[in-house]
């Protein structure tokens, strides 16, 4: 099968390419820029310039299509004007995606990226493990500035997709952790070297995480498989409280415990960037991974616990 990987220089999208090709499939990438170390045929653009993904899509004609975008939170205070970029790579360049896509004689199936961890909640749950499992069906939170780019997001998906008979599945990740991407940068690398952490609020909030193969093992499937308009969860089987999961991390790696710096202390020093980060590191997320286990998925890491154990096999 022809399938186009977008954001393939991501954590996300360049583990995906590298299942592919272990599968035997024909894979290509787009990039903003030509790059030498990504291991298939890419080509260039921007998915904010409807002109270069219109050529990349034409050029390559896919049979399926992966939209693994988004402008990345850079370290330290952003402006608003940062964050709308970070929404448009996402919503915006979706559209253009989907635009050149509702042309095509014959339309590759589209499968888009979205997040999990922004279902609308009660109250901010401060650490209980029995959290109610959300599900896919359950309202998503218009509150927060990730909420409002997922509903934004999906709302591009779905209206391309009805209108135009486009194939698509929204996949709604978790936290995806592993050895790479921003997980990496700001927590293993450091506990790896046995090094202190920072965690930005006291971490007592719990999340549903997925580990990058699983997470990439999932969305291998929704690309070789048809769909009918499905949005899934992408989670592993346990959620847990945040600090339980890096603190074991750095137990593992004999690291020192984390040093946990209240939210509002970062507040001058985030700027527009508070608004994305202090609902990442407060808001409880306990989300359900049933839809996704009915199509006959198996995780190769259940829980935070196995998938530590894989990084730190890995590193050490
Ligand atoms: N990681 C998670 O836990 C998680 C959870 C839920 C949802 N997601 C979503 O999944 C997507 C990918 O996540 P990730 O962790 O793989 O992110 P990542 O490692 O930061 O990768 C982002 C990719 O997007 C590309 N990109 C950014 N802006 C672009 C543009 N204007 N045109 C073309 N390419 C562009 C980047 O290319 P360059 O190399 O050019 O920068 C990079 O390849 C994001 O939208 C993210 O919000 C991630």
């Amino acid at each position: 099968m022809r399938i186009l990987v977008f954001g393939v220089t991501g954590f996300i999208g360049g583990k995906v390419v590298e299942l592919l090709k272990e599968r035997g499939e024909e894979v290509f990438g787009v990039a903003r820029s030509q790059k030498l170390d990504v291991p298939v045929k890419t080509f260039v653009a921007n998915v904010l310039d409807k002109v270069s993904v219109e050529k990349a899509i034409n050029e390559c004609k896919p049979e399926a299509i992966l939209f693994a975008v988004g402008e990345r939170y850079p370290k330290g205070r952003v402006g608003e004007d940062y964050l709308a970029l970070m929404q448009s790579s996402r919503v915006e360049g979706t559209r253009n995606v989907l635009e050149c896509i509702k042309e095509m004689p014959s339309k590759p199936l589209f499968v888009c990226l979205s997040g999990a961890l922004v279902y609308k909640r009660e109250q901010v749950y401060k650490g209980e493990i029995s959290l109610p499992l959300n599900t896919e069906k359950d309202p998503i939170d218009d509150s927060t500035w990730f909420g409002q780019t997922v509903l934004k997001w999906e709302a591009v998906v779905t209206e391309y997709g009805n209108k135009f008979d486009i194939d698509y599945t929204i996949a709604r990740m978790g936290s995806v952790y592993g050895w790479g991407g921003i997980w990496k940068e700001l927590f293993f690398e450091r506990i790896a070297k046995r090094k202190r952490v920072f965690v930005p609020g006291n971490a007592r909030f719990t999340t549903s995480l997925i580990h990058i193969e699983d997470a990439a093992s999932a969305l291998v499937h929704f690309l070789t498989n048809p769909s009918t308009g499905e949005v899934y969860n992408v989670v592993d089987d346990e959620p847990v409280v945040f600090k339980k999961f890096i603190e074991h991390a750095c137990e593992l790696f004999g690291a020192p415990k984390p040093l946990y710096i209240p939210l509002l202390v970062l507040k001058p020093f985030l700027g527009a960037g508070y608004k994305l980060v202090a609902p990442a590191f407060s808001i409880s997320q306990a989300v359900s991974n049933e839809k996704l286990k009915k199509l006959g998925f198996e995780l190769k890491y259940p829980s935070y616990k196995e998938g530590l154990k894989q990084i730190f096999e890995k590193v050490s």
